[in-house]
Parts: structure tokens; C-alpha cells; sequence
């Protein structure tokens, strides 16, 4: 797993939407995973303002988003169909037919998460998954405990990853749904390249025990110890837990020139 260490998560930002714009340009037809919740927000702005100032096209590119709460219609204003569109898709010209998030309202569960697995493999599979962290090391919704080898399902969240997330509900945990449907862990393991980000001192245990704990399933992000090309950016705060990060800063400020991150 690369740490990248920047001091704001502004900069982690900027280096994360130049990241997918490279990818972009360089794939143009590529398959995006993406996530929502705070830590994306940045880079989705950033990703729209290089589509309207620089021209990034994502006319041809495919997306598919990590999860949706049960329940919710797409014209909540939490759903995460609604959250997409707000922060994302309407800034930008992915076509609506390549537009894929779970959808909470399916009412035979089990065969929408079949239908979701099998788009993704019909579309050739994610090129590059972005994900944040749970304060938990959840990834997707797949909370602590959840098998690492799981496709699309139906998940009970944490009374924990409930309260973090009461926010968006107007702080009133009563409105958080209960379930969601997720890729599972070994369905984000299957994707060809990943790109976590976390910002916040809230993250810093979970980060920490992701990149340098055990692999266990009581933090999921600590699978992608088995991935084979996965970036990590981390602000100064997620950080203060890693016990090599001097050395993640080294590698960093090293890489050779072919190697650098640049738009
Ligand atoms: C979102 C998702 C979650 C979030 C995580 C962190 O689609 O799958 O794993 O990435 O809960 O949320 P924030 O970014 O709000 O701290």
C-alpha cells in the first residue's frame, strides 16, 4: 500500500482528482467505483472544475458507486443517488445510461445485489475504486466482522458508523436507515487499482490499523494489505498513528520522475 502524506485535505484532494484525471485520460472508457460521504467531496470538486475549465471528458467513461441505503428513494436528499448527483453528476458529462448505484428500493434484495455483481463484470470490471474509511475501517458499508471475501449484499450498519453519519440527517439518528446494500469487500478487492482517501484525527486508529495492522476482518480496509496497487492519502491528523510514516514521507518526496503524480 503507497501512504501519500499531505498537510491538508485540500492537497490530498488535488492529488487524488489528478490521479482519476490521469486515469481518465489515459483510459477514456475506463470504470470508475465511486463513494460518497465528506472525504470524496473535494476531489469531486476538483474532478468538475478540471471537466469545466480543462475539458476532462467522462463522456465515455462507466461508474458505479459503492452503496445505497436501504430504504431510501432516489429522491431522498440523503440517498446516496441524490448525494451523487448534487456533488458529482451534474458537474460533469458521465452519461446518465453509465451511471450504476444499488438501488435501496429494489424490493427482491438478494437479486439486485446478483444484478449489480453482474453489471460490474459486464462493463469489464472496475478499472479504479475510490473509497473512504470508516472511523471503524470500514470500507463500502462493510462494518468490522464482514467477510472478506464478500460480493453485493445487504449489510446492518454499526450503531456507531449510524451516529457518524446522523449528520447528514440533520443530526437525528432516528432518520438513519438501519441497512444498506454494498459491494462487498472481496467485490472492491477485484478492482484493478484503488485509491483510499482519510482526513481527520477521527480516522487516524482506523487508518493505522488498515495499513499496518493485521489482516482482519475486524478492519476491513486492512484487506487491501492483499491488493496489489493501491494509494492511501492520508492529511497530517489520519497520520499521526502510523508508525512508518517518516518513511512513507521518503518514499513520497523519492519516487522516481515516471513514477510522479502530475495531471
Ligand atoms: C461511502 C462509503 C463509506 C464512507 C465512510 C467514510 O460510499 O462507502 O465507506 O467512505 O463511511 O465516510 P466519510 O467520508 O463521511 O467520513
Amino acid at each position: 500500500m503507497e501512504i501519500i502524506i499531505q498537510p491538508t485535505p485540500e492537497a490530498g484532494s488535488i492529488i487524488a482528482a489528478q490521479i482519476i484525471a490521469k486515469f481518465v485520460r489515459t483510459k477514456p472508457d475506463c470504470v470508475l467505483g465511486l463513494a460518497t460521504g465528506s472525504t470524496p467531496l473535494a476531489t469531486y470538486r476538483e474532478l468538475a472544475r478540471m471537466h469545466r475549465e480543462e475539458g476532462l471528458d467522462f463522456s465515455k467513461v462507466t461508474t458505479f458507486n459503492l452503496d445505497e441505503y436501504v430504504g431510501l428513494p432516489p429522491e431522498h436528499s440523503q440517498s446516496y443517488h441524490a448525494f451523487m448527483d448534487e456533488h458529482f453528476f451534474r458537474h460533469v458529462n458521465v452519461p446518465r445510461a453509465h451511471i450504476h448505484i444499488p438501488d435501496g428500493m429494489a424490493c427482491d434484495v438478494p437479486a439486485e445485489c446478483a444484478r449489480y455483481e453482474a453489471a460490474i463484470i459486464a462493463a469489464g470490471g472496475i478499472d479504479l475504486q475510490l473509497l473512504g474509511i470508516g472511523t471503524d475501517g470500514h470500507i463500502g458499508f462493510n462494518e468490522p466482522s464482514s467477510s472478506l471475501a464478500s460480493r453485493t449484499r445487504i449489510k446492518t450498519l454499526t450503531q456507531r458508523t449510524r451516529a457518524d453519519n446522523a449528520r447528514f440527517f440533520g443530526g437525528d439518528l432516528a432518520q438513519v436507515p438501519f441497512h444498506c446494500i454494498t459491494m462487498g469487500v472481496g467485490t472492491i478487492m477485484a478492482s484493478r487499482e484503488v485509491l483510499m482517501l482519510a482526513f481527520g484525527k477521527n480516522k487516524a486508529t482506523a487508518v493505522a490499523a488498515a495499513a499496518e495492522g493485521p489482516i482482519t476482518a475486524m478492519n476491513p480496509a486492512s484487506a487491501l494489505q492483499m491488493h496489489p496497487v493501491v494509494k492511501c492519502i492520508v492529511d497530517e491528523p489520519a497520520a499521526e498513528k502510523l508508525t512508518r510514516r517518516e518513511y512513507y514521507r521518503w518514499v513520497y518526496q523519492n519516487k522516481p520522475i515516471w513514477q510522479q503524480i502530475s495531471g
